[in-house]
């Protein structure tokens, strides 16, 4: 019943919004229904776009080296990295006509670099047009979180990332960004604010995913 069209899904949010445990819940929980889906990642995904990954978070952003990445080279590392998923992870199943789910995308780069680090859109948005084509997610969930539960659910974390120390207004005009974002097309975007550690999210995920994915196939 359910294997006609390619059906792009994204999970969007700040660290601790718990966006990468729901995102892979609900990966497992379609897999086990029958779904022919894939579970990535970005920065990563493949082998070399997640050597770029280790490049941004760890080597070079340790806190003992004096020496940062420009904010147009960290950028242009998210942007390598996103072309080597894209070109070698995602669009091939897309080809397949699998259910591909990944746990942050292009609005992570609208929100940290463009909001939260002030890089030019048109810089990030002409990138886009050369590596995505017409490529888009058909859904994107944004996870929402009260910032004082995100920094909480970030302290408990073992490995902490360079975001993970970064300042509660940066967390907060990130999340400002992706809410506007998701405001701004209420059809592809859907927002859940998951501040509670409820699990009904996993069903409010589930059921909104079935809706959006026999839209999509009806209106085919
Ligand atoms: P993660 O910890 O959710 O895996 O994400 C790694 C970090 O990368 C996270 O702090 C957000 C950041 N990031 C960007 O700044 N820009 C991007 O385009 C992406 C995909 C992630």
């Amino acid at each position: 019943m359910y294997k006609k069209k390619a059906f792009f899904i994204t999970f969007e949010g700040i660290e601790g919004s718990g966006k990468s445990y729901l995102s892979k819940r609900f990966y497992k929980k379609i897999k086990r229904m029958g779904f022919k889906t894939i579970y990535t990642r970005e920065p990563g995904g493949t082998l070399r776009a997640e050597r770029i990954r280790n490049i941004i978070l760890k080597d070079y952003f340790n806190n003992k080296s004096k020496e940062k990445f420009d904010k147009y080279t960290d950028t242009l590392l998210y942007l390598a990295a996103r072309n080597e998923h894209i070109k070698n992870k995602i669009g091939p199943a897309m080809s397949e006509k699998k259910i591909v789910i990944c746990d942050r995308f292009t609005d992570s780069t609208t929100a940290y670099q463009v909001y939260g680090k002030k890089v030019n859109y048109k810089f990030i948005e002409n990138i886009h047009k050369q590596i995505l084509g017409n490529l888009k997610p058909n859904l994107t969930f944004v996870l929402r979180v009260k910032i004082s539960k995100a920094l909480k659910r970030m302290n408990k974390r073992k490995s902490k990332n360079r975001y993970d120390k970064l300042s509660k207004s940066f967390y907060t005009r990130a999340q400002n960004a992706f809410i506007k974002i998701a405001k701004k097309n209420t059809k592809r975007y859907f927002m859940i604010d998951n501040s509670k550690d409820s699990n009904n999210v996993e069903n409010i995920i589930l059921n909104k995913f079935i809706m959006s994915y026999q839209n999509a196939n009806r209106s085919s």
